[in-house]
């Protein structure tokens, strides 16, 4: 059985008090939930938020890891507004990388992403790499690559789960040994199908994640596979 990820990006949602909620809510039902598979969950919560649901999972004992959904790529310093990665790896062990939005919206090249990869590193934090299709190039230092390819991203409309298949596929073949997960518009009616193909090892979720209902359905579809 091959191990599963799942993981849950909040983007720029949630003040402090509604993610301490939704810790608290997971954890009322999550075990209610039959597990039958080795689903290692990831939540990356905002930067805010990380202490309070670091604690909280803790408080729980929930079978939960965290991360953040960015870091710098400086190290500690003189650079203001940043976040090292030596400021989170006690918090966090999972960093997102390469996130379409982040590409996009605050133009982060694969110059400035690489050099995001090698501070993740010098914090010994597992990396989770973005690319939107599969000619992207991966550094090799990556733990887990994620493939969401852009016009599924919060559209509602994700990839055919077979089409996805086929470049997930592609991309394990270019970088052998590595995790690939779908990511683009998971919900808890196409998790388990994505999860079920051959070459996708777990979905990376942004809205569904949300909200915890959701996100414990999901969680409850891919566990049972
Ligand atoms: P979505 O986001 O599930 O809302 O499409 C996925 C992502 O951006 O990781």
């Amino acid at each position: 059985m091959k191990q599963l990820y799942l993981a849950a990006n909040w983007k720029s949602n949630k003040t402090i008090a509604e993610a301490k909620a939704w810790v608290s809510a997971f954890s009322s039902r999550i075990q209610n939930i039959k597990v039958s598979s080795t689903v290692q969950i990831i939540l990356y919560p905002s930067f805010t938020a990380l202490d309070v649901v670091k604690k909280e999972i803790e408080h729980f004992r929930l079978p939960v890891q965290t991360g953040v959904q960015t870091i710098s790529s400086f190290p500690s310093g003189a650079y203001t507004g940043e976040i090292s990665a030596s400021m989170v790896s006690g918090i966090a062990s999972w960093v997102l990388i390469g996130h379409s939005e982040r590409r996009s919206y605050f133009g982060e090249t694969d110059d400035v992403l690489i050099k995001k990869v090698e501070q993740a590193k010098s914090e010994n934090m597992n990396i989770m790499y973005c690319v939107g299709d599969e000619q992207s190039s991966v550094p090799l230092q990556v733990d887990v690559i994620a493939y969401e390819p852009v016009a599924a991203i919060g559209s509602g409309k994700a990839q055919n789960p077979e089409e996805a298949e086929r470049f997930c596929r592609d991309i394990k073949a270019k970088y052998p040994g590595k995790p690939v997960l779908y990511g683009g518009s998971v919900t808890a009616d196409n998790a388990g199908t994505f999860c079920s193909q051959a070459s996708i090892d777990g979905v990376l979720v942004g809205k569904a994640g949300l909200d915890p209902e959701a996100f414990l359905r999901i969680y409850s579809a891919v566990s049972s596979l």
